[in-house]
């Protein structure tokens, strides 16, 4: 059997005829750049994720960097993450002007350690960017708590983490503002590059809004050096029908997540276990093993294909060398990216391939 890390055509084959009449509908009102579609999708996504304002944006990295801005992050800034992230997390403090500040990652969650902010705070620090890992949000109860007692913003890196709930609250209703990215593999995804901006401040969303536009307060009166950071509408007439399947997807992926969780049970690798007070959504299913590439070469052998989310912690990334990190600085966060595994994972695998995939792993791990 082949068991594909990914695969977004069966999903396609379920929508063409909705997608085909809602990229009509774009082109039908010559509306590329923003307008109408984006605006109902900017809507329809700001009720979904429980808030008062969205702004559709063309990627989460810009939803990141506008995050930080409208935030009043500026240079000579620090802002406190994680190194186990994509480094587009990163970079955005760095497109601020600020610096970004690693703590390290709770072993058991692999989402930054609440615990190790409070030593991490200068009087330069600016935000906390906690990042919603996988799928799973982080913990944000002791984040806002040191947040308040430090007057510092919050950010959630909400790009991989679409509809996961956080003690009952959907993330991206959580911090001050949140950016959400609709990559072609996340949980919602676009046709090309998008993201999102949420917020229940009118102030931030407001300010998002101007500086997606070069700046615009109104038509060519610009307040502000902007960016062209504007979603296309293209973008917004395939998300508004994704939308609607959106918690069909991710209930299939914790359904998924269970049967692999059941299968791999005393097969000698590491999953961490859910919390039940809350809603993980799974963007990828991960496990920790040792002697990961051998692992990983095994099962490619067998027809099982799997993908490392992320083989270096930003920390660690040439990109980052002049903040003076190295080796050893974050433990955890190196000790799971040693490790870490993502297995195949999408909402249309057959729970065929959920079981041959498990059972692959569990026999090359007894074997390498
Ligand atoms: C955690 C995290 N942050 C930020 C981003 C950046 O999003 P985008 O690729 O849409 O710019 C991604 C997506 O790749 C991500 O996974």
């Amino acid at each position: 059997m082949l068991v594909p890390y990914f695969d977004l055509k069966k999903q396609y084959s379920s929508l063409r005829d909705e997608i085909m009449e809602a990229l009509d509908r774009a082109c039908s009102n010559a509306a590329f750049i923003l307008g109408e579609e984006v605006g109902e999708f900017e809507k329809e996504f700001a009720a979904y994720c429980e808030v008062k304002h969205c702004v559709a944006l063309n990627s989460g990295t810009s939803a990141l960097h506008l995050a930080l801005l409208a935030l009043g992050v500026t240079p000579g800034d620090e802002v406190i993450t994680t190194p186990n992230t994509f480094i587009a997390t990163a970079e955005a403090i760095c497109y601020a002007g600020a610096k970004p500040v690693f703590v390290d990652i709770d072993p058991k969650t692999g989402n930054l350690d609440p615990a190790l902010i409070e030593p991490a705070i200068t009087e330069r620090t600016r935000a906390i960017l906690p990042v919603h890992l996988y799928g799973r949000p982080a913990d944000m109860k002791p984040i806002l708590e040191m947040a308040r007692k430090h007057n510092l913003a919050v950010i959630e890196d909400a790009c991989q983490a679409h509809g996961a709930r956080y003690r009952g609250r959907r993330v991206g209703s959580i911090g001050h503002a949140a950016a959400f990215s609709f990559y072609p593999s996340k949980n919602l995804s676009a046709y090309g590059e998008g993201g999102a901006l949420t917020t229940n401040d009118a102030g931030i969303a407001e300010r998002a809004r101007s500086l997606r536009n070069h700046g615009q307060s109104g038509p060519y009166t610009h307040e502000r050096i902007g960016y062209n950071y504007r979603m296309e509408g293209f973008q917004g007439a395939v998300l508004r029908v994704k939308l609607k399947r959106l918690e069909q997807w991710n209930a299939r992926r914790r359904e998924i997540a269970t049967l692999y969780r059941s299968l791999l049970q005393g097969a000698g690798v590491e999953i961490h276990p859910d919390d039940s007070r809350d809603e993980r959504v799974y963007h990828l299913f991960v496990v920790y093993v040792e002697r990961r590439d051998a692992v990983r070469t095994a099962l490619e052998a067998r027809g099982v294909h799997t993908a490392i989310h992320y083989p270096c912690p930003v920390h660690l990334q040439p990109a980052f060398a002049f903040l003076g990190y190295g080796p050893g600085s974050f433990p955890h966060a190196e000790r799971a990216c040693e490790r870490v595994l993502s297995m195949p994972f999408f909402p249309e695998m057959a729970d065929e391939q959920v079981r041959y995939a498990a059972e692959q792993l569990a026999e090359v791990v007894g074997a390498v």
